[in-house]
């Protein structure tokens, strides 16, 4: 019999982490690898609740988080902390996911340990350097060190080549998000077991999320207000459920701005499985997120993105996502069309899922079986 084939899978957020629970899953149920987890807790509460979600051990927990971290502490804990995982466990490949500072610093650690690099959900690209921040240099710094790429959709794949990647080492997969949605999805829940704020289900549902470094201060400051105004403007017929991000700038200025306004609903972040039945229930969906770009297609829910520019155009030639940027003005107008005009918000609510049919993992799982 060959031997088992060591994997250490690395993350450190609450996205890489539901990203990557599919993959954990379809690599530990398989006889021809030996899986490791190691998590570098970039995150704390926000990456737990995944992990118990998608019941997940890790075998390795750097817990590095800290209130006000910055890049360079981030970069700076998790390089030297993955760096001597790596080197104890000597996998044959590490696989890290996308974009975040835990991402860059474990393909960075794995080539100075000599491994080869794995990159899931790679290839997606703005073209702006601080668009998003730091994400953009993020993925590219990682498509620099990485060996296998794992493309989500054919316009990743397009990125990697224009960036010089030789072809015979990008593989188109679709996203493992689908995977992960439509697993959790099937599961269901009760959604009233976990949100206990007043909201009145009867009426429409807008779902709200924003958290990006690049929205951080006056863009925020404009996007919760023109919310504010919103909610005002249909209190009898809407009502904005808003989970929160830990980060504590964000925080203080959702309170700040919504916090008191009857039909808004500030709530703690939530575990995976009820959010996807909350975006399955919602309206609309408003966010800066990257993973909800990709979900709330795949549940036909219309989804407007609070950023200026976007790596995932395919939801928008899908025509179920909008560009609305970060500023008071066009975030009110953008919103208002879609509560205001039924033609707009039909062309919009149809399911469209551009990133794939939820069996990437054990594509890629199939992919590193052949090439190791
Ligand atoms: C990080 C990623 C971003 C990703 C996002 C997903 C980087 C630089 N940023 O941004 O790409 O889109 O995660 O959410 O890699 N906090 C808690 N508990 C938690 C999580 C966060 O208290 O479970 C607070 C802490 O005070 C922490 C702060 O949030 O210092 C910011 O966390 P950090 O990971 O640095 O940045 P994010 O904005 O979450
Ligand atoms: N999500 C969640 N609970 C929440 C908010 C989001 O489980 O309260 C999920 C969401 O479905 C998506 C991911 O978290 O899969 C998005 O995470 P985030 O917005 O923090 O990061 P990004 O996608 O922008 O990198």
């Amino acid at each position: 019999m060959q031997a088992q084939k060591k994997i250490l899978l690395v993350f450190g957020t609450r996205p890489e982490a539901i990203k990557m629970a599919p993959l954990v899953k379809a690599l530990q149920n398989d006889a021809r690898f030996l899986a490791k987890v190691a998590v570098t807790a970039q995150h704390r509460e926000m990456l737990d609740q995944v992990l118990e979600c998608f019941d997940i051990n890790a075998d390795y927990d750097l817990n590095m988080m800290r209130h006000g971290q910055t890049l360079s502490d981030i970069t700076g804990r998790a390089l030297r902390g993955l760096q001597e995982i790596i080197a104890a466990e000597k996998p044959d490949v590490v696989l890290v996911h996308g974009d975040t500072t835990t991402t860059f610093a474990g393909a960075l650690a794995a080539f100075y340990e000599q491994i080869p690099v794995g990159h899931v959900e790679a290839g997606l690209r703005t073209g702006d350097k601080y668009a998003p921040y730091p994400e953009e240099i993020n993925r590219r710094l990682t498509g620099v060190l990485a060996d296998y790429h794992f493309a989500p959709t054919e316009t990743a794949r397009q990125n990697l080549l224009a960036s010089g990647v030789a072809d015979a080492n990008i593989f188109v997969t679709g996203n493992t998000v689908i995977d992960a949605l439509l697993q959790t999805v099937a599961a269901g829940c009760e959604l009233a077991e976990y949100i206990d704020a007043p909201v009145d289900w009867s009426k429409r549902i807008l779902l709200l999320t924003c958290h990006r470094r690049e929205n951080w201060g006056r863009p925020m400051r404009e996007i919760f207000g023109a919310v504010r105004r919103l909610a005002a403007e249909f209190a009898g017929d809407l009502e904005v459920v808003c989970p929160v991000h830990k980060n504590p700038l964000v925080r203080e200025l959702a309170a700040e701005i919504l916090g008191g306004v009857p039909n808004v609903h500030l709530i703690e972040p939530l575990e995976y499985r009820p959010f996807s039945q909350l975006m399955s229930r919602a309206y609309l969906v408003v966010t800066d997120s990257g993973g909800m770009q990709e979900e709330a297609p795949a549940l036909g829910k219309p989804v407007l993105v609070l950023r200026e520019v976007t790596e995932r155009p395919e939801a928008i030639a899908a025509g179920t996502a909008r560009l609305i940027g970060n500023k008071g003005e066009p975030v009110y107008q953008g919103i208002r069309e879609l509560l205001t005009d039924d033609a707009v918000y039909q062309a919009m609510a149809h399911a469209a899922n551009p990133y794939g049919d939820g069996r990437a993992a054990e594509r890629i799982r199939d992919i590193l079986a052949s090439r190791l």
